[in-house]
């Protein structure tokens, strides 16, 4: 790559993000310390293993060898580093504000490890309340303040919000729509593009399994201030969310008045002013970051004192729509008590094991608050919804076919693709009552109710 200058990188936290941008930095020639806590974490990835489900991640892995490492031990990888990213968790508190001990506490973890004489570049790439990173300036300082290195080791901060999506993550970090950068001086900014140089160039040769989509063209890099930095990446995920609620909002009318909602996302995704994306009616959204990066948003704007409607409706019919699905079932069936009911999809969308605030983990929920005896598959996500309804009565099968035995009703809740190719009349005929609710709107209505399925959709 013509005058690429490889940079010693430590990724604080190798989750989804961490783990992500530290491969393909790798990739992309920097040398790579991934650090994470989570010894069974750094143990599968020694051995060439991801620990997360992620479209290309071994095969990358496996093409950076000699370019990444892991460790538990963040004082090694961060002192001999020139640029530390900081990728760890910011879970929600009870209140839905975004819990930043994590990041406080890697802050103060590199503050620990940094040698005098030494320049260095901090970067945030965790999603982070308004301010967090001048929380994290006044953490670094007061540690190195504490240790007496103040002077002699410049110390540069920098905000880099992260959009990839899961499932998509290492193609999101190779192609992205834009790079965001959020720093007071030039040293950081000029960091970050040496950092991602060959993605903002474009000048790496693409993994055969994560190859250049047709006609992409350079990623603009939008540098700005820290606050604004952190700002994008809320005011982003609030926009998707509600994009979605708003189709959910629209299915429900089109319910009422007998039009199909697909047909209307269809029509108005055309507009390029509103664009095709984010309005496929379904469950309602999850994941690991809308539900709590909208949580936050609001969080902010009460500290604030200032009140974001528009937010808290897109929260409020999203709940509602995983509701407003059980009570479809439940009409259709007239009931679900003691009734077993069939589950295809854990995760929170397709390509991923991530069950955190699955809109299908949220349906069993309810379905079994209401006395269902819920029976559920999933290609990826069963160890860790496994985890997450520990509590519950839930079975677990290992395909799609032992789910539909003697159940009543079947919920399509994840749009796995494998799902389309299901043999539907296999699945009618092993049923007790063939229904189908189709929570994510993937399958050929004819098709289902020619294997014998009363079929029901959203917004249809
Ligand atoms: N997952 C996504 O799709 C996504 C997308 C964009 C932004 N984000 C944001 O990125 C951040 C990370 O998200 P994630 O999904 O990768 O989280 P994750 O929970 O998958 O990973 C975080 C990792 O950090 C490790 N960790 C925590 N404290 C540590 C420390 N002091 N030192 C070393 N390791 C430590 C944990 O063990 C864990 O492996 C969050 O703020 C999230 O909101 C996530």
């Amino acid at each position: 790559m013509d005058g690429f200058q490889p940079l010693r990188v430590a990724m604080i936290g190798t989750g989804y993000v961490g783990l992500s941008t530290g491969t393909v930095l790798a990739y992309l020639g920097h040398r790579v310390t991934g650090v994470d806590k989570d010894k069974s974490k750094t143990d599968l990835l020694r051995a060439g293993r991801s620990p997360i489900r992620e479209h290309g991640m071994e095969e990358l892995l496996e093409l950076s060898k000699g370019h990444i490492v892991f460790t538990q031990d963040t004082s090694k990888a961060v002192a001999e580093a020139d640029v530390i990213l900081i990728a760890v968790g910011t879970p929600s508190k009870d209140n839905g504000e975004a819990d930043t001990q994590y990041v406080e506490a890697a802050a103060e973890e590199v503050a620990q490890s940094l040698l005098p004489g030494r320049s260095y570049v901090i970067v945030v790439k965790s999603t982070v309340p308004i301010g967090t990173n001048r929380r994290v300036i006044y953490v670094i300082n007061r540690v190195m303040g504490e240790r007496g290195l103040s002077r002699s080791t410049p110390v540069h901060i920098v905000s880099n919000p992260e959009f990839l999506r899961e499932g998509m993550a290492l193609y999101d970090t190779l192609y992205p729509d834009r790079i965001v950068i959020g720093a007071e001086d030039p040293e950081g900014v000029a960091a970050m593009q040496r950092l991602y140089r060959p993605i903002l160039e474009q000048t790496f040769n693409a993994p055969s399994f994560l190859a250049r989509p047709s006609g992409y063209g350079l990623p603009p890099m939008i540098t700005t201030d820290p606050t604004s930095a952190e700002m994008i990446k809320y005011a982003s995920n609030a926009f998707l969310s509600l994009k979605i609620s708003f189709i959910n909002e629209i299915a429900g009318l089109c319910e009422k008045v007998g039009a199909d909602v697909s047909e209307i996302s269809r029509g108005i995704g055309l507009d390029k002013r509103i664009g095709p994306h984010f309005l496929k009616a379904g469950l309602g959204w999850g994941g690991s970051c809308f539900p709590k990066d909208t949580a936050a948003l609001l969080a902010i704007g009460k500290e604030y004192g200032y009140e974001m409607p528009i937010v808290a409706a897109a929260r409020q019919v999203n709940h509602e729509q995983r509701h407003r699905m059980v009570e479809k079932l439940q009409q259709a069936l007239k009931g679900v008590r003691g009734r077993v009911i069939g589950v295809l999809g854990l995760a929170f969308k397709p390509g991923t094991d991530d069950v955190r605030e699955s809109p299908a983990l949220d349906m069993i929920r309810i379905l079994v608050d209401r006395g269902a005896h819920v029976r559920a598959h999933d290609p990826a996500a069963v160890s860790n919804a496994k985890q997450a309804l520990e509590e519950l009565d839930v079975e677990f099968a290992s395909n799609p076919y032992d789910v539909s035995l003697d159940a009543e009703g079947l919920v399509l809740a994840t749009d796995w693709p494998e799902y389309v190719t299901l043999d539907l009349e296999r699945l009618a005929q092993s049923m007790k009552t063939p229904v189908l609710l189709d929570g994510r709107n993937m399958l050929d209505r004819g098709k289902v109710e020619a294997a014998g399925f009363l079929y029901m959709g959203v917004g249809k």
